[in-house]
């Protein structure tokens, strides 16, 4: 079985979903063009039948995206399927994406449909969809809950019919790691007919646990995460992109796959995504909030000025960080303030390092961060001169 795993980035469509995140024609055509440069294998640009305006950015997508495919979202009504066939008309790379619920839940209070019901809707669409493109993706939706015998009758018989990829969303977020890995391990070993399609998966985050569920699967045998930039997504969120992506690059050691994805284009990405939407991401979002790579306690900047190794996994920079941030506040040591002050262009001897720390701590008691300006004004104030050649401070502290 191959080690890579398909990177499917539905920020655009599912991410789009989430309140709050609604975008404009413009602003997912510039997002697409950032998730292309990210690496994406798949963009998922969009749900057509939902409005004119959506058919049209995924046209638009369609005509401008180059190397990542463009998917289409659609349900098994022949209307949804038509729209999402034009859509993608000139994408170079064109998907199809059809769905329809597969729970018992599901089938009664919703759909109101059999099971054979259900599977002949999957099997139309997909055959339709086939007869347009040979990339067609079948979803399962609320997979995690389904009957796992009906699940392999619906993805035997959409593969059949010419499903090139099938998707196991948990659609709640409900499933639990080691649930997500048998259930994704008995499709695998149960589907005749399984060596022909790739088997994806899409995790919502209801319970934290999108990320963990994804890795999981590939270990049992998916080889596509469905994700978004930020976790965003409806609810909680879908499993994100910058995490997934990392988690595979810095665990290579110990899972051994690869993606497509230029890591160093993940927080340009993660940064593109906050300004158009206006929603900054959580301080200490892993990968890319503010936090992600800041030190304030003085025994760890002082470990990670000497080797970044001590208390860094992976480099800010392999993320497209220019460096690391030093964070001056109380916790900070002398050793810190010492590189900070360089940074700014000050060079203090052991003397006046340890006059400007006294000031610098007093402050930092008062407000939680010293920032740049505030050590300017310090050492504005300060009587001794700027010193750029003494010998400057260089022990632990
Ligand atoms: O969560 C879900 O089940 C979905 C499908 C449409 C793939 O978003
Ligand atoms: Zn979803």
């Amino acid at each position: 079985m191959n080690n890579h795993i398909t990177i499917f980035d539905t920020t655009l469509r599912d991410g789009e979903q989430s309140p709050g995140y609604s975008m404009n024609k413009q602003e997912k055509l510039r997002l697409a063009l950032q998730l292309e440069r990210l690496g994406v294998d798949v963009i998922e640009a969009g749900f057509p039948i939902a409005s004119d305006g959506d058919y049209e950015t995924v046209k638009e997508i369609g005509k401008t995206i180059k190397k990542s495919s463009v998917a289409a979202l659609c349900r098994t009504r022949v209307e949804d399927l038509e729209r999402a066939v034009s859509a993608v008309q000139h994408a170079a790379k064109p998907r199809i994406h059809t769905f329809i619920a597969t729970s018992d839940i599901h089938l009664k209070y919703k759909l109101q449909q059999s099971r054979e019901q259900v599977l002949e809707s999957a099997v139309k669409a997909v055959e339709y969809a086939k007869s347009y493109y040979d990339d067609v993706e079948f979803s399962a939706e609320d997979a995690s809950r389904s009957d796992p015998r009906f699940l392999i009758d619906i993805f035997s018989a959409v593969i059949d019919a010419g499903a090139t990829t099938i998707n196991v969303p948990d659609t709640v977020g409900y499933a639990l790691p080691w649930e997500y890995a048998d259930l994704i391990k008995t499709l695998n070993e149960n589907i005749p007919n399984i060596d022909k399609a790739v088997i994806s998966v899409h995790c919502h985050n209801d319970l934290g646990l999108a990320v963990a569920n994804s890795l999981m699967a590939v270990q049992n045998g998916a080889r596509q995460i469905e994700c978004t930039v930020n976790g965003i997504g409806e609810r909680a969120g879908n499993a994100s992109l910058e995490e997934v992506a990392m988690s595979i690059e810095t665990r290579k050691n110990n899972m051994g796959y690869t993606t497509s994805i230029n890591t160093k284009e993940i927080f340009p990405s993660s940064q593109m995504l906050a300004e158009i939407t206006g929603k900054g991401v959580q301080p200490n979002k892993a990968i890319v909030g503010d936090n992600a790579f800041a030190h304030e306690a003085g025994i760890h900047q002082h470990g990670v000025l000497k080797n970044p190794l001590t208390y860094e996994i992976m480099t800010p920079e392999s993320v497209g960080l220019t460096c690391n941030k030093i964070v001056i506040g109380k916790h900070s040591g002398r050793f810190a303030l010492c590189k900070k002050l360089e940074e700014l262009g000050y060079h203090l001897n052991k003397e006046d390092l340890n006059q400007v720390y006294q000031k610098v701590t007093r402050l930092a008691d008062e407000k939680k961060v010293v920032e740049d300006r505030d050590l300017i004004k310090i050492m504005a104030a300060a009587d001794f001169s700027i010193q750029s050649q003494n010998q400057s401070f260089a022990a632990g502290g």
